[in-house]
């Protein structure tokens, strides 16, 4: 189905990763086209926990986009104009902390951007194809992560005997590869807790489209730094996930249910008195 008179509408949405492509069974697969080109794949709409969800692999069906390569504006404008106004964001992660092993559950609660190159504006001056333009808009990422959605997150993994990480640092590398031991070592001396390729811009796109959005980072493995082997391998990674993938899916369902019905969060005003320019932004 392609977006038009009828189009399946959703409150919540999923950003996920590997083997978390449908979340409920009765779904709507949706093509969404937006002014930034073809989001990962198509959206996946459906309902869980009486909530209408609007979930999106963010590599594709299959695996084939690389962190770099995602069209992260693309997602988020997609997800948004099916009238998705909350955003849950799972992804994988290596611990650069020895406590933090494989299968560590961790709401970060800020992150730290190592990417190069990415786009990470709507509002960066250029007319859209229909000829709008933009406004230039600042927002604030002093704190990047939706208050309520880091709340239902905790206590969904907490309710699925998942004692969770409360907080913390995510630090976000361009990639594909994986870190040096000398960086590694670095993001771990500076402090920060986990290390992932996919939380920015997804994160600070989300607040400039005035949505909620909640990281939920599932340790994979320990990041090279803290780890005396070979170093991390794809492999680990993807194996790792999949044997957490029923309990991840089981936290994003029940966070699903605890997310508020009404947003009383600061994330819907993150563009109060801004004139953005773009159709639909802020919406309601
Ligand atoms: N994703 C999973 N493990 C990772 C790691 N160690 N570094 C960066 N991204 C990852």
């Amino acid at each position: 189905m392609t977006v038009g008179h009828g189009t399946p509408r959703a409150e919540i949405g999923v950003i996920g990763g590997s083997g978390l492509y449908t979340l409920a069974d009765d779904v709507v697969e949706v093509r969404v086209e937006t002014p930034y080109g073809p989001p990962s794949d198509a959206l996946f709409v459906g309902e869980v926990a009486g909530r209408r969800v609007a979930f999106l692999p963010r590599h594709g069906r299959g695996h084939s986009l690389p962190p770099h390569r995602i069209n992260y504006r693309a997602n988020l404008w997609a997800l948004h104009s099916l009238g998705v106004r909350q955003v849950l964001g799972p992804c994988a992660v290596g611990g650069l902390r020895p406590q933090f092993g494989p299968g560590t559950l961790l709401v970060p609660d800020q992150f730290v951007d190592r990417t190069s190159g990415r786009v990470q504006t709507f509002y960066d001056g250029l007319p859209l194809p229909d000829g709008t333009v933009p406004g230039v808009v600042h927002v604030s990422a002093a704190d990047p992560y939706c208050p309520a959605g880091r709340r239902a997150s905790l206590d969904a993994a907490a309710g699925a005997a998942w004692d969770p990480v409360d907080g913390g640092t995510l630090v976000v590398i361009e990639g594909p590869r994986f870190s040096t031991r000398a960086e590694s070592r670095w993001y771990a001396d500076n402090g920060w807790s986990v290390v992932g390729m996919t939380g920015h811009p997804e994160a600070v796109l989300a607040r400039e489209l005035g949505l909620c959005y909640t990281s939920i980072a599932l340790v994979t493995d320990l990041d090279a730094g803290v780890e005396s082997g070979e170093g991390v391998t794809h492999a680990e990674v993807l194996e790792v996930f999949a044997r957490n993938v029923e309990r991840l899916r089981t936290v994003l369902f029940k966070a699903v249910e605890l997310l508020p019905a009404v947003r009383a969060c600061p994330c819907g005003h993150a563009l109060d008195g801004l004139t953005t320019g773009l159709p639909g932004v802020p919406g309601d």
